[in-house]
């Protein structure tokens, strides 16, 4: 079997680190896997099981003999640096935002819509983390029943704001359990100033992404268009996004209106079949038991009336939202 030539750009992020552990796990036929990032983290070295590598500083040419680059930076990176990689004639699987509503490029999720791949796609986007685990539930429901309208919520935890994100969490509960109310009031992490704009211990924020002018967030207007784009069909859509105090996972109550009369039993049955949901009404799938799983955990599914079904969902969004649908990306893209 070919093995590939692979390159994580921002491998010491939250994502990054994901996908190197899982091409690892998932075994990928690689040969070697790079690792770029900023300045600041030339020389570190990254271990997993037996694999190492030492991270280099991303360069115009970092890509040069190249097969396949998961881009798990920022937009403004993935601008930068993704032409650099297509002029090698790699084949990119990028996780920002950047390049998801351009015409030309598909967001892909491989268990959801693998038609919309063919093998002369050079740049594959990754959906949104919540989109993912949305539509991974989404897509089986319309094929039993037309949708007409889906109005979704989301607790998503810190993680989705990345590694700095975490351990900000961590600084500011500790710091509000022991009175320093001071120091839990504003971000330990500068950095972090634009992404995070209110405590996030012990509160939940009724803002993710950015807030737009007409009052919806950056990161609901990406689950309404992202969705749309991926299942290519055009039902109503609301999102509300609300940022939870919790380390991984992120969670979704979702209220789906079909155009017919629907059968529950049969919509459980048929959700069952699917390789990539699990679900369980037993053991209640939390945060703490769905973390480090690569499945959307669906549970609570109930009738609202005859043609409205509501439940609730929970994934890892750094695996099922970014890194294991990148790399299901790369499996669908070399034939295996
Ligand atoms: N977290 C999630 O749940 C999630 C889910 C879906 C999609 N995404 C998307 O995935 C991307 C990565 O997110 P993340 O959560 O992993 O963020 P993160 O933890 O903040 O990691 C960012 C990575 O980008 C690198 N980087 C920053 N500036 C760079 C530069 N100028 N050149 C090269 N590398 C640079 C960082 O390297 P240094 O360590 O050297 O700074 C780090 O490796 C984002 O676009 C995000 O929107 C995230």
């Amino acid at each position: 079997m070919k093995k590939y030539e692979i390159a994580i750009v921002g491998v010491t992020g939250a994502v990054g680190l994901q996908v190197f552990k899982w091409l690892i796990d998932l075994k990928f036929p690689f040969s070697n896997i790079y690792g770029y990032a900023s300045k600041k983290s030339v020389g570190r070295n990254i271990h997993y099981k037996k694999y190492s590598l030492t991270v280099k500083e991303l360069k115009e040419n970092s890509f040069k003999g190249i097969d396949i680059c998961f881009f798990c930076s920022n937009e403004m990176v993935s601008k930068k640096y993704v032409p650099y990689a297509l002029k090698e004639k790699c084949l990119v699987i990028d996780n920002s935002s950047y390049f998801r509503m351009f015409d030309d490029v598909p967001i892909i999720i491989p268990s959801v819509n693998k038609e919309q791949y063919h093998k002369d796609l050079h740049l594959i986007a990754n959906p949104n983390c919540a989109t993912s685990i949305l539509c991974s539930v989404l897509k089986p429901l319309s094929d039993l029943y037309p949708i007409d309208k889906v109005i979704v919520s989301t607790y998503q935890s810190i993680s989705g704001l990345g590694l700095k994100a975490i351990e900000e969490l961590k600084y500011q509960s500790i710091a509000t359990l022991e009175g320093k109310h001071e120091l839990a009031n504003k971000n330990h992490f500068e950095s972090l100033n634009d992404k995070l704009k209110y405590k996030i211990a012990f509160n939940c924020l009724p803002i993710v992404g950015t807030m737009l002018e007409n009052n919806w967030t950056s990161e609901e207007i990406k689950i309404i268009k992202e969705t749309k784009k991926i299942l290519n069909q055009d039902f109503k859509i609301i999102a509300n996004c609300i940022r939870v105090p919790t380390f991984c996972c992120h969670g979704e109550t979702v209220v789906v209106e079909f155009k017919e009369n629907i059968d529950v039993d049969n919509i459980i049955k048929y959700l069952k079949k699917q390789k990539e949901l699990k679900l369980n009404n037993k053991i209640l799938p939390v945060n703490s038991n769905c973390f480090n799983r690569l499945e959307v955990f669906v549970s609570r599914i109930r009738k609202v009336d005859d043609k409205t079904l509501t439940f609730y969902l929970l994934s890892d969004n750094l695996l099922k939202g970014a890194a294991t649908n990148a790399i299901d990306i790369a499996f669908l893209a070399i034939g295996a």
